[in-house]
């Protein structure tokens, strides 16, 4: 089929380079120039596993290409919306600029038959008014809401075999013309077993914000558990584990530590609470300002616990900060709290020098502030204490008796309980958990 991807971040680069996997023709849109002319040469603008290679693989194949004219789209039948929907700026409200900018965009180049796809977080009820903004266009195109469930860091996986498809449809109908355009799109891993929910326009909008409610709402589950482990001396990491094992709440998504971050979930559960208030159902997702100030909370204990591992004072203490991404795999600083941390720290009077593996120049530009070292040594060395904040596998492998020799003193804070605590405190070391004894 003929493609068109508009927004080429995180999500467009990966759906249009994995469209083209499937056999698709695919023309990749952004307005942003930079990004382009690297999507051009087959060269991934963040770090993404296998996306590189991906690119490469299929602009050989010549059918993926990438330009800012939206005109280009003129020539694709299907019209996949992937641009962003950050927080508004001192509102919980997703800001839809993004959303409407690139519609608007693509209008005139609308053509009868057209489906236009939108795939981007939004609140419930923008379907349905770009739906009519479409239609008051072009009257013979259609409009689909195709949410996306990918993972940073597993995106391209998540993209060619993702768990299921969700279609928003009007009247939910198996008939309509967008469904069948979807299905040719998806054909290979719709053939391959994946399942796919036919739903109307709000059912399809609110699956993904009631998907991404359900994972915050667990990690800060298991995060509060943890504050009640702290002040009980129990071990959360047992207490996950053990409840995991019922396989009706599931092992995954039960890792306490310093909190969730990234584009997605802390601003998606923002957005669904302004939205719900809007729509007079505020009252149903009161615990997400729970959630939220839980896994807020959880930055705010790192920091206190960081102090009483130097002592009771932060005071010109050289902290020493493993991770800046917002998660292992990504090079995404957005809403991380591991740069959040890093941040208060500073604030509060300790010398603080982060390393990461793939996420300093992204860090750099959101906290020019604090100190970067691209390598982990030179980043302990003399430090007074040690967080691991992001579990990236090189830092859950690191050798406690080698660095216990370059540090000053052997403090070690393990943000994401991933470390062995025994063998860390047999080489020496002071090891803090969270929400462990
Ligand atoms: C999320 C959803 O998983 C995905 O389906 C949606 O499409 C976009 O938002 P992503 O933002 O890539 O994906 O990250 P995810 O893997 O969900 O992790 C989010 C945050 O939660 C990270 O900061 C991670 O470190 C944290 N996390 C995750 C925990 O603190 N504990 C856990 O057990 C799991």
């Amino acid at each position: 089929m003929q493609i068109s991807v508009i927004g080429c971040g995180y999500l467009g680069a990966v759906h249009a380079a994995c469209m083209a996997k499937l056999g698709h023709d695919v023309v990749g849109i952004d307005v942003d120039e930079r990004k382009i002319a690297e999507l051009s040469a087959a060269k991934a603008p963040f770090f993404e596993p296998g996306l590189e290679d991906l690119l490469q693989d299929v602009q050989s194949t010549g059918r993926l290409t990438f330009t800012t004219d939206m005109s280009a789209a003129s020539g694709s039948d299907i019209h996949f919306i992937c641009v962003g929907t950050p927080q508004k700026k001192g509102e919980n409200g997703a800001d839809m600029k993004y959303v409407d900018a690139a519609v608007t965009g693509l209008l005139p180049y609308l053509k009868s038959g057209d489906v236009v796809v939108g795939k981007s977080t939004v609140p419930v009820g923008t379907a349905a008014r770009l739906a009519e903004l479409v239609q008051g266009h072009q009257p013979d195109a259609h409009l689909a809401w195709n949410p996306e469930f990918l993972r940073e860091g597993h995106a391209v996986n998540d993209t060619l075999s993702p768990d299921r498809f969700v279609y928003g449809v009007p009247g939910a109908s198996e008939d309509h013309p967008a469904v069948m355009a979807l299905d040719e799109v998806y054909s290979t891993p719709l053939g391959a077993g994946t399942a796919r929910l036919v739903a109307d326009y709000a059912t399809a909008e609110l699956v993904k914000a009631a998907a991404n409610s359900f994972l915050a709402t667990k990690i800060s589950f298991i995060n509060a558990m943890a504050e009640v482990c702290e002040a009980a001396g129990a071990d959360v990491t047992v207490l996950a584990d053990a409840i995991g094992m019922d396989d009706r709440i599931g092992r995954k998504f039960l890792n306490a530590g310093i909190g969730f971050g990234g584009g997605c979930l802390p601003k998606d559960i923002r957005a669904f609470m302004a939205r719900a208030g809007e729509l007079g159902a505020d009252q149903a997702l009161t615990f997400l300002r729970e959630v939220d100030a839980i896994n807020m909370r959880r930055r705010t204990r790192v920091v206190e616990l960081t102090r009483e591992l130097c002592e009771g004072s932060l005071m010109g203490k050289r902290i020493a900060v493993l991770g800046a991404a917002f998660k292992p795999e990504s090079d995404d600083v957005r809403d991380s709290p591991a740069l959040s941390v890093a941040a208060q720290l500073q604030l509060q009077g300790a010398v603080v020098t982060v390393t990461d593996p793939e996420a300093l120049a992204n860090a750099v530009k959101r906290f020019p502030e604090l100190n970067y070292d691209d390598s982990v040594d030179s980043c302990v060395s003399k430090a007074d204490a040690v967080l691991l904040l992001t579990e990236w596998k090189e830092y859950r492998e690191l050798d406690p008796f080698v660095l216990g020799g370059q540090v000053s003193v052997p403090r070690i804070l393990d943000g994401r309980n991933v470390l062995d605590p025994a063998k860390w405190r047999a080489a020496g070391w002071t090891y803090r958990g969270l929400g462990r004894p």
